[in-house]
């Protein structure tokens, strides 16, 4: 598999730069919109322990959304099945930052990746803690699964969103007003906008997702039953309102986030990270979705 599987990453990192269609950079965060869009990296962490790699893999960018999965696996450490009374399991059908639906059901957000659900888990995970602790133990979290301490929190980043957030703001004190946050609003977004600051590069972020593929080869920080259970979250809500289209043409669980990163999860055999910061309209990576797609069909993996 590993030379088939290196020259198909080559190809699409090639294919990709020749591609000049990148989509576009998120910039309702300033610092997030300083990137250039003309860049592309993937690795690939097998169940057999190697790492592939192409393109810009040892570039950091901002993981964003992707946090989302590895505070809810400590969330739902903290708080087991009680999580699901605050927060729904089905996808949203609107966008990550879409504050219509929350109103409607009574401030329970429809599931742990939109933007008010994933509050609603930093809530859970500050729990009796300080931002400072919570956020530690956050990134203690992902460097050991990681296996690098030499990840860290872009405060720049934090600071660019926590100045222009107000639909964050918006979404944090709607929760507050139907009693879903415990504690205050600012404390929340604080360390939720500190969490989604995190940088890493494709090669930390692949090795970072080992802990979901479910294979025995890999650290078993979370339960089998429960990383079963995150993977099906990631491939019904992972991408918004593309998740269908993500499933449609990728066929794998996976995780977005606005700085244009994707952790993608071949059960039982690899956790693969794409980045390209140029983003489609749901908010999603354009190319790292194009090549998420390409990589999966090369390799024939897909869950279906
Ligand atoms: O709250 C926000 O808007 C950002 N910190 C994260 C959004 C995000 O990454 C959506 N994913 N594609």
């Amino acid at each position: 598999m590993s030379a088939k599987l290196q020259q198909v990453l080559d190809q699409i990192s090639r294919d990709m730069h020749d591609s000049h269609d990148w989509g576009k950079v998120a910039s309702y965060i300033p610092e997030l919109g300083q990137v250039r869009p003309d860049q592309f990296a993937i690795s690939v962490a097998t169940a057999d322990g190697d790492m592939f790699s192409a393109g810009n893999a040892s570039t950091r960018f901002s993981a964003q959304s992707i946090t989302k999965v590895f505070t809810l696996a400590i969330a739902l450490g903290r708080a087991g099945d009680q999580l699901w009374r605050r927060v729904g399991r089905e996808p949203s059908g609107t966008a990550f930052n879409s504050i219509v639906q929350l109103e409607h059901e009574r401030g329970r957000p429809r599931n742990p990746f939109v933007n008010a659900g994933a509050i609603v888990t930093t809530d859970v995970v500050l729990a009796g803690r300080e931002p400072r602790e919570a956020l530690a133990e956050f990134l203690g979290f992902v460097r050991a699964a990681a296996e690098d301490d030499d990840i860290h929190i872009n405060a720049d980043v934090a600071r660019s969103e926590t100045a222009h957030g107000h639909r964050n703001f918006a979404h944090a004190h709607f929760l507050a007003s139907f009693g879903n946050l415990k504690n205050p609003p600012e404390k929340v977004l604080g360390t939720y906008f500190h969490h989604c600051a995190t940088e890493l590069t494709t090669q930390q972020l692949a090795k970072a997702g080992r802990f979901l593929v479910g294979s025995n080869t890999f650290p078993h920080m979370v339960s089998l039953d429960r990383v079963r259970r995150l993977n099906a979250l990631m491939l019904t809500c992972g991408h918004y309102d593309g998740s269908g289209e993500f499933a449609y043409r990728v066929g794998l669980p996976a995780k977005s986030g606005v700085g244009g990163g994707i952790l993608g999860i071949v059960p039982g055999k690899a956790s693969i990270a794409a980045w390209s910061p140029g983003l489609d309209r749901n908010g999603n990576s354009k190319l790292g979705t194009a090549a998420m797609e390409r990589l999966a069909q090369e390799m024939d993996w897909s869950v279906f």
